[in-house]
């Protein structure tokens, strides 16, 4: 099931040690990745989860220290070993500071970065429950709840900081299960207007005919069934934010009577003719394209720029791949305490599932026992895998994982849903996007071909014997590939 192979990223630029490290590692059977740059070696560490990297201290660029720094904070279980150059102790020193659990001054002996590298591995097999460094990983990366360190989730929560204390309209778009709900919640509440209500409708679930009630409110009689005098969302949401979800589904009447509460601030209760008016944020979110919508006649314009005063787009999840590991590790936390606080508590009031203080914070329980792990091969699967419910999908697979989990402290493969434990490493994945129009697959396919090749051919010096080799083809089947390229361009 686990691949026994041990995944590690070797970071150094001088290109001849690189290679000749790598290789002996490979004989040694890890399966090594090489950076020859602080900057490839951070890419490569958001796409990937490896369970060791092993970096030179002195790089170009970004420095060994700030990958190890890096490498930490995305994984916390990583093992991370540091080369440095003549001696310099202190900057090892600072790199173990930073995370790094060992270190090897140049020049080295193969055999002694393995016998560093095999104590650093069997110490961290020993540590493996330390639940300290998921203490620290907590409460850095979020936003009233979001949590996200990707660059995209970076920017969001600048521009959440910006707009959440003003009254602009906002229109969040985004995928299913993306957090348009729990970001408009936290607008909400880090807003002055926390004080009051959020009042949330989901217009698509509500039949069109009681939906302009549901929003405007009615008065007796105002149609069949109308029994009293009552309140629609829009004054229940005075002071308030009022969170219109799937607002690509209103009828053109209703956009009609909703612009005018965007341009008046007022409006009136469907059956009456006095006028009130309310002091409502709006804040509006879609997963179509309303743009498109309005390009097709199918929303009105005036009103989507009413909406979109302020457009938040939530990226999906695969495309911020790097803020996987934070979000396991955020609903391990949440499904753990929730057992924890669940029944067993019942059965003894102390003991199992005591909840404790965290040391200088007397608001937040949390529970000190049992710290949920992923391994890293589930790391990786849960990675590779696209997630076209994102965050929402995610957070049930954990959930699940959770509940199968069955008293052990980390999370496998097995435990998770069969389509994430066949999801495939794929080095083309973040290449391969399918654009919005679709894409020619033959067209696409034969250009793929046609770059590897000539790649092939670029590093072997146009010898095509060895070109066919690194392709796996025989060198008849090259030849015949060629020839027929050579035609088709
Ligand atoms: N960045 C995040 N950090 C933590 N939890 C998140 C994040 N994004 C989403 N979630 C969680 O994922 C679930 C889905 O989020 P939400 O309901 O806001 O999605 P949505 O975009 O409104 O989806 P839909 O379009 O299907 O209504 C929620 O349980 C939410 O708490
Ligand atoms: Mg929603």
């Amino acid at each position: 099931m686990a691949d026994p192979q041990k995944h590690l990223l070797l970071v150094e630029d001088e290109t001849p040690l690189r290679q000749a490290v790598a290789e002996q590692l490979a004989d040694r059977g890890y399966r090594v990745e090489q950076a020859d740059s602080g900057e490839t070696a951070i890419q490569k560490l958001a796409d990937f989860a490896f369970d060791i990297i092993i970096t030179d201290l002195r790089l170009p660029g970004i420095d060994g220290s700030a990958v190890v720094e890096a490498a930490v904070e995305l994984y916390p279980h990583i093992v991370a070993i540091v080369v440095t150059g003549f001696g310099t102790v202190k900057d090892a020193v600072e790199a173990i500071k930073r995370g790094a659990w060992d270190f090897v001054s140049k020049p080295f002996q193969i055999d002694e970065l393995l016998h560093v590298l095999d104590s650093a591995l069997e110490q961290r097999r020993l540590r493996s429950e330390n639940a300290y460094l998921r203490a620290q990983l907590e409460e850095r990366y979020r936003f009233e709840g979001i949590v996200g360190k990707s660059r995209p989730m970076k920017l969001l929560f600048q521009l959440l900081e910006t707009v959440a204390p003003t009254s602009s309209t906002i229109l969040i778009t985004g995928e299913t299960g993306t957090g348009k709900e729990v970001v408009s919640r936290a607008i909400h509440q880090s807003s002055p207007r926390r004080m009051h209500r959020f009042v949330a409708l989901n217009c698509s679930a509500i039949p069109e005919t009681l939906l302009e009630a549901e929003i405007f409110g009615h008065v007796r009689g105002a149609f069949t069934g109308a029994v009293g005098n009552r309140q629609g969302r829009l004054e229940q949401a005075n002071k308030g934010t009022l969170f219109l979800d799937e607002v690509g589904t209103m009828s053109p009447a209703l956009q009609m009577k909703l612009l005018r509460v965007l341009q008046e601030r007022e409006f009136e209760r469907v059956g009456d003719s006095h006028t009130i008016k309310v002091d409502v944020r709006v804040i509006a979110a879609t997963n179509t394209d309303l743009a498109r919508m309005v390009a097709a006649g199918q929303f009105r314009e005036d009103l989507f720029y009413r909406l979109n005063v302020i457009p938040v787009q939530l990226p999906p999840l695969r495309e911020r791949k790097e803020d996987i590991p934070l979000l396991v590790q955020h609903f391990f936390e949440r499904f753990q305490r929730q057992r924890y606080a669940g029944p067993e508590r019942r059965v003894s009031d102390r003991g199992v599932g005591e909840r404790v203080m965290a040391p200088g914070d007397r608001n937040k329980p949390f529970i000190e026992r049992k710290s949920f792990t992923a391994s890293q091969e589930a790391m990786r699967r849960l990675m590779a895998y696209p997630w076209p419910g994102n965050v929402r999908q995610l957070e049930n697979a954990i959930e699940r994982a959770v509940a199968f989990s069955a008293g052990r402290s980390q999370i496998d493969v097995g435990d998770l849903p069969v389509e994430i434990q066949q999801a495939q490493e794929s080095a083309l994945s973040s290449v391969v996007a399918l654009p919005e129009d679709g894409v020619d697959l033959d067209a696409f396919i034969t250009g793929i071909e046609r770059e590897l090749i000539q790649r092939s051919l670029e590093r072997t010096g146009g010898n095509k014997g060895q070109a066919a080799k690194l392709l796996n083809l025989k060198r008849t089947t090259l030849v015949e590939k060629l020839k027929r390229l050579e035609k088709s361009s």
